[in-house]
């Protein structure tokens, strides 16, 4: 299918990129159709490896066969040792993005320009623990900076408080055409605080996939993050 390009869509001021790690993988195409019907930006592929972060989740053949049952643009966090083995095999299988980690890149640039080379946007993921400046030579860039607020490797684990500080430092720090995304514990609790300290892409995953209904949970995060974003518009004028 055709992806579209993953700008602004309709009229959030924030873009939300639900997590399919927590969906039902045995009727994957039906879950994302429901939550897509609620409006979303992008989807957020969660890749692990069982060496970087302590699981397994799906790779190349799977992230194949999302691509061809949606228009959205897939958004792939590579959770793994060794990013550039495989950013080209998950761009060929319709990735739109690449984000891998800062932890795992002794030479961050050649990792950016690489990345870049394969036609997708790049992004840069930093572990809960790992400082803003690590990412100093190369936050100019690139296309999106993503903060875990929780240890890689699951869903459904706690958002880590102590992160915010890092998110609105980076948000200082950032263009308005860049992203920066949150991901890990995001749900109706934190979704406020996350957008007034800068965040403006929302990585949500069981708050989702684990509702009663993840249509209206999408809907319902959608509209709390733009009422939060308007908020910190009023606040800052
Ligand atoms: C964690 C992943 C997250 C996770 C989000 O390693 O990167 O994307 O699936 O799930 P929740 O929203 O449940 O924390
Ligand atoms: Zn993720």
């Amino acid at each position: 299918m055709t992806h579209d390009d993953g700008q602004n869509r309709g009229d959030s001021l924030i873009r939300l990129a639900p997590s399919l790690l927590n969906a039902d993988f045995g009727h994957l195409a039906d879950q994302m159709a429901m939550v897509e019907a609620a409006g979303i930006d992008m989807w957020h592929l969660d890749i692990m490896d069982g060496h970087f972060c302590p699981n397994l989740s799906f790779g190349v053949p799977v992230v194949a066969s999302i691509s061809r049952c949606t228009n959205i643009p897939l958004d792939a966090h590579l959770m793994i040792a060794d990013p550039m083995r495989y950013a080209p095999a998950f761009v060929e299988a319709g990735a739109g993005s690449i984000t891998f980690h800062i932890e795992t890149a002794p030479q961050p640039r050649e990792m950016v320009r690489s990345i870049r080379s394969l036609g997708a946007r790049v992004g840069v993921a930093l572990n809960p623990d790992t400082p803003a400046e690590t990412i100093a030579e190369i936050i100019d860039d690139v296309d999106l900076v993503l903060v875990m607020t929780v240890w890689p490797g699951f869903g459904g684990q706690r958002f880590i408080e102590r992160c915010l500080d890092k998110i609105e430092l980076l948000a200082s720090q950032m263009s308005d055409e860049q992203w920066l995304q949150v991901d890990g514990g995001i749900n109706r609790e934190t979704i406020p605080d996350v957008v007034a300290a800068g965040a403006d892409t929302l990585v949500v995953g069981s708050a989702i996939f684990h509702a009663a209904d993840p249509r209206a949970e999408t809907i319902a995060c959608r509209e709390l993050a733009r009422r939060a974003a308007l908020d910190s518009l009023e606040a800052s004028s």
